[in-house]
């Protein structure tokens, strides 16, 4: 598949990614790494509901989590955007129902009205346009912790169908910023898709899927980056790190990754740039360029690759793209 003419009339307006709702089996251990550790602010601890917002977030919550009695990893319940208005949310409905999704309305705590479907390769998303509101913490400085976090800005979701991805989000307005595809061919390994004004709210990767690879907050300084790992350190949460700091080609994010006490992903990063201009071409790279990756130190382990966690109700299928990126583990034994 080549690059498709970017739909610039969508028939809804969705502004930016706005939130993930997780599991966690317990919510104080929960609580105490991404609030002490990573340094985000509660905003919500119900007996069975723990929310979280970031620096510059006015809206409630940017993180989820509902309490999940079993000794199985955390799932995915969904990820979030954010759209305009209410109006956009009736359209939204009309619209997916009309090319044969099953779009609801759902309730949802502390956020206004909710649609819920899931999108063409499985995974569960949500859309919302209001949540209650409070001052952000920006200049709070007093508050400023751990990884000194500012907001959400992507999801990674590895799917079995790039392309059946690709072509969803792009009739909904997302616009592709950059993509890997295997050497010398348009069959894309992953696209990068946008709505505000930086590289990426979503990004889709070849894998077995649906599943969450990660969720990444943006953080203003790369000292912020490594402060956040010497305050996991000071934690003993360090063994919590799942891909040490480096810079990734694409998107220019310099970036470390964690996994949560219940396996789910989450990255810390800086510097993306942005993306505005409707005749900035989409950058492609080869999928045996390593510094797409990184453009310094090592590649990722297999399992950064790899694992990842699953959607609710959401079987998952095998890639129909066999392309296997360069891991820790491949460059190891050339080195
Ligand atoms: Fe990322």
């Amino acid at each position: 598949m080549s690059v498709l003419k970017l739909n610039y009339d969508p028939p809804f307006n969705i502004t930016r990614l706005s939130h993930v709702n997780l599991t966690s089996r317990d919510l104080d251990v929960t609580r105490h790494f991404y609030e002490k550790g990573l340094g985000l602010e509660v905003t919500a601890h119900e007996k069975n509901y723990l929310s979280f917002r970031s620096l510059e977030e006015t809206s409630h919550h940017s993180l989820v989590f509902e309490k999940k009695e079993t000794k199985n990893p955390g799932i995915c319940k969904s990820v979030g955007y954010r759209v305009y208005k209410d109006e956009d949310l009736k359209i939204a409905f009309d619209y997916f129902n009309e090319i044969g999704y099953q779009a609801e309305f759902i309730e949802r705590p502390h956020q206004g009205l909710t649609l819920c479907l899931k999108d063409s390769v499985g995974s569960c998303i949500e859309f919302c346009s209001s949540m209650p509101q409070k001052k952000s913490h920006m200049q709070n400085f007093h508050k400023h912790s751990g990884g000194k976090l500012a907001f959400l800005d992507h999801v990674q979701i590895i799917t079995h169908d790039v392309p059946k991805a690709y072509e969803f989000y792009n009739e909904i307005g997302f616009r592709l910023a950059e993509y890997t595809a295997k050497d010398k061919t348009d069959e894309m390994w992953g696209v990068w898709l946008k709505r505000k004004n930086n590289t990426q709210d979503v990004v889709f990767s070849n894998g077995s899927g649906p599943q969450l690879h990660h969720f990444a907050f943006h953080t203003p300084e790369v000292s912020n980056v490594i402060h956040a790992a010497d305050v996991m350190a000071s934690l003993n949460l360090a063994n919590s790190m799942d891909r040490p700091p480096g810079r990734h080609g694409i998107g220019n994010a310099f970036f470390i990754y964690f996994r949560d006490p219940d396996g789910h992903r989450v990255e810390l990063f800086t510097s993306h740039y942005n993306v505005i201009d409707i005749n900035q071409k989409p950058k492609r790279w080869d999928l045996s360029d390593t510094r797409r990756s990184q453009l310094w130190g090592f590649p990722a382990p297999k399992k950064w690759f790899y694992e990842a966690t699953q959607f609710e109700n959401s079987s998952i299928k095998k890639p129909s793209l066999n392309a296997k990126p360069v891991t820790l583990e491949d460059f190891l034994k050339t080195w």
